[in-house]
């Protein structure tokens, strides 16, 4: 336990921006700060962070708190592991009693996992300094490739004794859950050690906790992998991980680049020399979820190739999906049969990094002269390299980028640049289908699993009832209404709260919304106001009456005006004349008027896709036919909650 006093003082101390920015580049933008959600995938960021308010929102996924929340949301820990994390950050001691056998039990999981894998750890830095296996086996090992002692504790490396039981003996005797150990992959199901004559390399997460360990063998079996690692588990995910990102975090940050090797010993030679932004992939292809994690901390990314060309050739298919997410690439091919770690041995520090500097190539450059060379001079693979070449620059997200790769590339294989452009955007147009089957395949299942989930919920609540779609309920989805009446809410609502004594704008209060719904706008050009709203929003977070009226397009400046000139005039779509007697004026009830127009929308979109699904339902195999129709009645469901809500508001 946590005395109070001490919880207070690290609350009161730990500021949520600088918490934040160990995980998540910030840029100031006026008095808040801004980023890309960590929770979700964004490529424009919509994760804002208050310093003044101590909190962050999302505002693409809707996550929200404090400093210590996020921790815990991060990190998957709980508030008292998120409480010392900060007090380790802020370098504030906790004294805390010691963990019982009570207090384990009633630990999540989680946590306890950590607790076994630091246990684990200290059992096997304990073996090496402390056993004659370790000194002459293990330690011999490390010395033997240079690793001085300061390197071997900050890594944490330690020793398996190849006797098979010493660490669930100790655990046992500790008193730990052997079950754990199991799930950690540190026993064997007949309780004997997983990791054996072996010397072992803890694994990091971002914030510096042990979540598995690879063991690399001494000696030279064939028969035997070189590197074993702990499985996959709920603390776990290999594809979430690059190796030293928890060391090497704040240097790429400040060099404002990463540079990715493939092995474990790679990234501690080059961390021991002075060159500390440096990370491993492991051995395995990258991930984008590995990509994801760099781009938190920069755009820039070097990798550094060992392999052989055939192997490199392999490797540069993975990594069109780092162009995909919009980071600079550059790669380095080291000479032959040098690894990094062998390569910085033998040349040093300065010669090294002169090495990686002069070496480097653009991405883009490196693949078509290694595709080039290959293709020599037949016209017919030369042709494919190109087509290869430029759909890799298709999925470049930015379109100056773009441009000047097919320069690039037309000036270097003598094409006309046009016939590039004329090729780029056929790819590009295929990319934005599939991105668009892509999203309504996902919208499909998203509406399914929420069908799913709120059918066991509503499980007893009985049988569905279907109001019958009235001339009232037409009326509520009349034209385009809602849409333009969010631009007019949108346009006039700069600068304003929803009501009075809240501190909710209008643009907090709608853009969220919009964001999800941007897709089903019928008409264009609110779409376009929209989707320039949002950029700035996500942006800056303020948008001015200004932004609107003297914008470039003048489609949209006239329609700016418009809406901010008209608002009397909307009554008509109603002919009851019924909109004026509840907003006299309009400016002082936004909050209504948003969240009706909201729920209009919404029911719009409803209907849209009860209608879509309802035409789908024919190509639907008939085993899968049931599911369907559920979730067109589940939306049905949900249409006529809100044409029941929209009825009731008193007109
Ligand atoms: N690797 C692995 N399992 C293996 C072999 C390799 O997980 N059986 C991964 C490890 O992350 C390793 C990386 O691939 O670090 C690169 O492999 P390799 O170059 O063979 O290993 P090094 O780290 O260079 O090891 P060493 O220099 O000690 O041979
Ligand atoms: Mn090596």
């Amino acid at each position: 336990m946590i005395p109070q006093k001490t919880v207070e003082e690290i609350l009161s101390v730990a500021r949520v921006e600088e918490v934040i920015e160990d995980f998540v580049t910030l840029k100031r933008r006026g008095v808040n700060m801004m980023g890309n959600c960590p929770f979700h995938d964004e490529k424009t960021p919509s994760f804002v962070v208050s310093p003044t308010k101590g909190i962050y929102k999302c505002f693409g996924c809707g996550k929200s708190g404090t400093a210590v929340g996020f921790v815990m949301e991060h990190e998957h820990i709980s508030f008292p592991e998120a409480l010392k994390y900060l007090a380790n950050k802020y370098n504030i001691t906790v004294e805390e009693k010691e963990v019982s056998q009570e207090d384990r039990a009633a630990m999540q999981l989680t946590d306890a996992y950590y607790i076994v894998n630091e246990f684990a750890a200290a059992h096997f830095i304990s073996k090496l300094t402390e056993t004659d296996e370790g000194q002459s086996v293990g330690m011999s090992y490390y010395k033997e490739r240079g690793f001085l002692k300061k390197t071997i504790e900050q890594w944490g490396l330690g020793y398996a004794l190849s006797e098979g039981k010493t660490l669930v003996a100790e655990a046992k005797e500790r008193q730990f859950n052997l079950e754990h150990l199991r799930a950690l992959g540190l026993s064997t199901q007949y309780e004997s050690d997983f990791f054996k004559g072996r010397v072992m390399f803890p694994i990091h997460n971002l914030g510096g906790k042990i979540i598995a360990f690879a063991g690399r063998m001494l000696g030279k079996d064939k028969n035997q992998p070189k590197y074993i690692n702990s499985p996959e588990s709920e603390i776990y995910n290999k594809r979430k991980i690059l190796y030293g990102m928890y060391f090497a975090k704040a240097a790429i940050r400040k060099v404002d680049e990463c540079i990715m090797v493939e092995g474990y010993t790679d990234v501690i030679t080059l961390h021991q020399g002075g060159v500390e932004n440096v990370v491993a992939s492991s051995g395995t292809s990258l991930t984008v979820e590995q990509i994801r994690l760099v781009k938190r901390f920069t755009d820039n990314i070097k990798i550094i190739y060992d392999g052989d060309p055939a192997g490199i050739k392999a490797a540069l298919r993975g990594l069109d999906l780092v162009l995909a997410e919009d980071l600079n690439v550059r790669l380095v091919l080291l000479p032959k049969d040098e690894d990094p770690d062998s390569f910085f041995k033998k040349s040093g520090h300065d010669a090294f990094t002169a090495y990686l500097n002069a070496n480097s190539k653009d991405f883009i450059d490196f693949k078509t002269e290694l595709l080039l060379e290959e293709a020599g001079n037949d016209p017919i693979r030369r042709a494919k390299v190109l087509k290869d070449i430029i759909e890799s620059i298709a999925l470049i997200p930015d379109a100056i980028k773009r441009s000047v790769y097919i320069q690039q590339t037309a000036s270097r294989m003598q094409i006309e640049e046009a016939v590039l452009a004329g090729e780029l955007e056929k790819d590009l147009k295929k990319l934005q289908k599939d991105k668009q089957q892509q999203q309504q395949r996902d919208r499909l299942r998203e509406e399914r699993n929420q069908f799913v989930a709120r059918a066991e919920h509503d499980e007893e609540s009985g049988e569905i009832t279907l109001l019958p779609s009235t001339e009232k309920e037409k009326s509520l989805t009349y034209d385009d209404f809602q849409e333009k009446e969010l631009v007019r809410l949108l346009v006039t609502g700069c600068d304003t709260y929803i009501e009075k004594n809240s501190n909710v704008t209008v643009h907090e209060y709608i853009l969220p919304f919009v964001s999800e719904n941007i897709d089903y706008f019928t008409n264009p050009l609110y779409q376009k106001i929209f989707n320039f709203a949002l950029q700035l929003f996500q942006a800056s977070q303020t948008i001015h009456f200004n932004d609107f009226v003297h914008h470039k397009d003048e489609e949209v400046r006239n329609l700016a005006v418009d809406v901010s000139l008209s608002k009397y005039t909307f009554a008509k779509w109603n002919d009851k004349g019924v909109y004026l007697q509840t907003q006299p004026v309009p400016e002082e009830n936004f909050k209504k008027d948003c969240y009706q127009t909201m729920l209009r929308f919404r029911l719009k979109v409803l209907k849209k896709e009860i209608e879509m699904l309802e035409k789908m339902l024919h190509e639907t195999p008939d085993e899968e036919k049931n599911i369907d129709i559920q979730v067109i009645q589940q939306l049905m469901l949900e249409r006529n909650e809100i044409a029941r809500e929209l009825t009731q508001i008193v007109y």
